[in-house]
This record gives structure tokens, C-alpha cells and sequence, in this order.
């Protein structure tokens, strides 16, 4: 399966990080284009390529990293999806200006982090998601913790828990199987509808927090 990630911020950078360690093969790519990765590719070694965005759309699997903000804009311009898997690795939140009212607002609990939630009424993100790319199958992964709980997956006595949830078993086989490939341990919390809910921020009950396999 090939492997493609759109956005090579604190997440994409760093999911392409923990692919590199385990020698797997993707493509990475962002706005600037190919040869703004130069120095991370050096980093990475062979096994991670520099693409533009519509190449790293064009893998088996494809990892979202970017803000919610971006995802209309970058999804609604690729090409059919024909039943490829889309892994949406994002958050509904939005990232405040420091110095906007938003930041300062006392009634945002999020103001101190520098974030605000987006309201999506009662939708589950990854079923908005699911819309700006229509016949994807959507598995939602890497998005419940900081990335610094990427740097290793291993820890005393055991190893860190990455979730993913999705309504496609085959899709969801496939990137358990990437997850495995990475040293983490993959945990299944079922549907987008109750795993999504559960492991997306800033609200989901599991988000945020590291565990631990032992
Ligand atoms: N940071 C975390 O700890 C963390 C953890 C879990 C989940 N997440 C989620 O992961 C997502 C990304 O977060 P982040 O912290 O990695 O954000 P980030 O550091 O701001 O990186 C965003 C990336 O998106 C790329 N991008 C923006 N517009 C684009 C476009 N039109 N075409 C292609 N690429 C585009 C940017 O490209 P350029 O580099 O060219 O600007 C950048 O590489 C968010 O949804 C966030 O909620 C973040």
C-alpha cells in the first residue's frame, strides 16, 4: 500500500518521522511545494519522498495532517477517490490569532491553548470530514494526541496507544496494519460516529491523554 501525507506541519512532519524509522515507504507533501522538504527529507532518509499534494493524493492511503480550516480548500480539489482510504488526522479547531479578540474571549475554554473549537452542531468531524472526499473510506487516526507522544513508540514496560475508528472494516485493517508498522499500539474504538466522538478534540473523552500498553 502506497502512502501518501498532505501537510508536513508539527503532525505530518512527524507521522513522516515515524514512518522513517520503521524504513516504510510515503510520500510527503504541503503548500510550498517539493522543495521546501529538502532538509527533512535528508533527515528521513530513503524510504520518505517529497511530492506535490495531488501526488501524495494519488497513494493507496492517504494521511490528511492540515488544519480543519484547510480541509475544504485542499480536499475539493483532488481527483476521484475511488474507494482509496483517507485518514483524517485532524481536529475541528481553529487557531487564534494572539491577538485577536478570540484569544482573549473569556467564554472560549480553549483561549489559553490558543484554539477555539469549530461548532459543527451535532456532527461527528470526521463525518464533515467525510464530505469534501465523497467515495473515500475514512478511517480517523493520529489526530488524539500531541505530537510529541510520536517520537517513540516505546516506552517503559510498554508501548504508546495510537485509536482509530471508522465505518469501513477493510480500510480500518489497513491502517492498523500501518500503525502496527510504526511500534505503536493500535487500539479499534469502532465507528466514526462512537470512536470519532470519542478520540477527537478538544472534547472526546479520550483525547488528549497518553496510554499506555503494557
Ligand atoms: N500538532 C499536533 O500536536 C497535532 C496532533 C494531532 C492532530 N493534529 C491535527 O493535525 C492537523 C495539522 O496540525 P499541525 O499542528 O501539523 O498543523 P501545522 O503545523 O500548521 O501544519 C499544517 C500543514 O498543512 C499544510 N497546508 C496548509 N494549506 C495547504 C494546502 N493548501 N495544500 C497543502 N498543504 C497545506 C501546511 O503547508 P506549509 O508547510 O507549506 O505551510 C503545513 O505543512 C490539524 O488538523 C491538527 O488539529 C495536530
Amino acid at each position: 500500500m502506497s502512502i501518501g501525507i498532505i501537510g508536513s506541519g508539527a503532525l505530518g512532519s512527524n507521522l513522516a518521522r515515524a514512518l522513517a524509522r520503521k524504513g516504510i515507504s510515503a510520500t510527503i507533501s504541503n503548500s510550498r511545494g517539493p522543495e521546501s522538504l529538502a532538509s527533512l527529507i535528508q533527515e528521513f532518509g530513503p524510504s520518505i519522498k517529497a511530492g506535490t499534494v495531488q501526488e501524495a493524493a494519488g497513494a493507496d492511503i492517504v494521511i490528511a495532517a492540515i488544519r480543519w480550516t484547510d480541509v475544504e480548500k485542499v480536499f475539493s480539489r483532488l481527483p476521484a477517490w475511488n474507494g482509496r482510504i483517507v485518514v483524517d488526522a485532524t481536529n475541528p479547531v481553529e487557531f487564534l490569532d494572539p491577538n485577536s479578540a478570540d484569544a482573549k474571549d473569556p467564554s472560549n475554554p480553549l483561549a489559553a491553548y490558543g484554539i477555539k473549537a469549530v461548532d459543527l452542531g451535532d456532527k461527528q468531524s470526521s463525518e464533515v470530514f467525510s464530505q469534501f472526499v465523497p467515495g473515500a473510506r475514512v478511517v480517523k487516526a493520529f489526530n488524539h494526541n500531541d505530537v510529541a507522544a510520536l517520537s517513540n513508540p516505546d516506552v517503559a514496560g510498554g508501548r504508546h496507544v495510537l485509536f482509530y475508528s471508522g465505518d469501513d472494516a477493510a480500510a480500518k485493517a489497513e491502517v492498523r496494519k500501518l500503525i502496527e508498522g510504526t511500534g505503536f499500539f493500535p487500539v479499534d474504538l469502532g465507528s466514526l460516529e462512537v470512536g470519532g466522538r470519542l478520540a477527537t478534540l478538544p472534547f472526546g473523552a479520550l483525547a488528549a491523554h497518553n496510554f499506555i500498553k503494557i
